[in-house]
């Protein structure tokens, strides 16, 4: 694959999609094919298994349920957009990725590393970010600027304060077992000085134009 795919990760209300649109738009004034997208969604299929897993009722489903769905909208968007993207020398920029499933349903819904890892490896083999970037932030910060959005795609905002704690966590573990591909951004500095953080981080790791 010629491309790069690089994810952003962090916890709710983090910043994450103001700031891949403006990675998008400046890595564009380069000329470079680039692709925006998200998960769970990002194909048709994934973004109809997208409703089951961000609406309703926190225990609709049990971890293991939900950890499935998650893989196969990932499996989908994979093989759809993101693969073939690469394949056409694409920057890919992702809006969540597996270390969500790690942080979310590994450790804040506690099914634990190896339980994640094994069907991750059945869904999607060893493919993994060139680079990715954890936006962190208190989580109080975060649930009071995700719960101002509004909206109806809510089901893991209602989940406890001790769960979002343990996905923070999450996250920092996950950043600190992989120095070599993760960069943890602290998401609570203004938007201009986040930004620049993040192509700071980004920008080495680029091919040539
Ligand atoms: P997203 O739209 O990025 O939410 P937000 O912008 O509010 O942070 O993601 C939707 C929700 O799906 C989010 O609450 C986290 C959850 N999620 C998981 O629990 N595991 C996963 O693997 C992914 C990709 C998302």
């Amino acid at each position: 694959m010629r491309g790069r795919f690089i994810t952003f990760e962090g916890g709710e209300g983090a910043g994450k999609t103001t700031q891949i649109a403006r990675l998008r738009d400046r890595l564009r004034t380069s000329g470079r094919e680039v692709v925006a997208t998200r998960e769970p969604g990002g194909s048709p299929g994934a973004d109809q298994i997208r409703s089951l897993l961000v609406e309703g009722e926190p225990g609709r489903w049990d971890a293991i349920t939900e950890l499935l769905l998650i893989f196969a909208a990932r499996r989908d968007h994979l093989r759809r957009t993101v693969w073939p993207a690469l394949d056409r020398g694409a920057i890919v920029l992702c809006d969540r990725f597996t270390d969500s499933s790690m942080a979310y349903q590994g450790y804040g819904r506690a099914l634990g590393r190896e339980t994640v890892d094994r069907v991750r490896q059945v869904a999607i083999g060893d493919f993994q970010p060139d680079v990715t970037l954890i936006l962190d932030l208190p989580i109080e910060t975060g649930l009071a600027r995700a719960g101002a959005r509004g909206g109806k795609e809510n089901r893991f905002e209602n989940f406890d304060a001790e769960f979002h704690a343990r996905v923070r966590e999450g996250f920092l573990d996950i950043a600190a077992r992989e120095p070599a591909r993760c960069v943890v951004l602290d998401a609570a500095q203004p938007v201009e000085a986040l930004a620049a953080a993040v192509w700071s981080a980004v920008g080495a790791r680029l091919p040539p134009a």
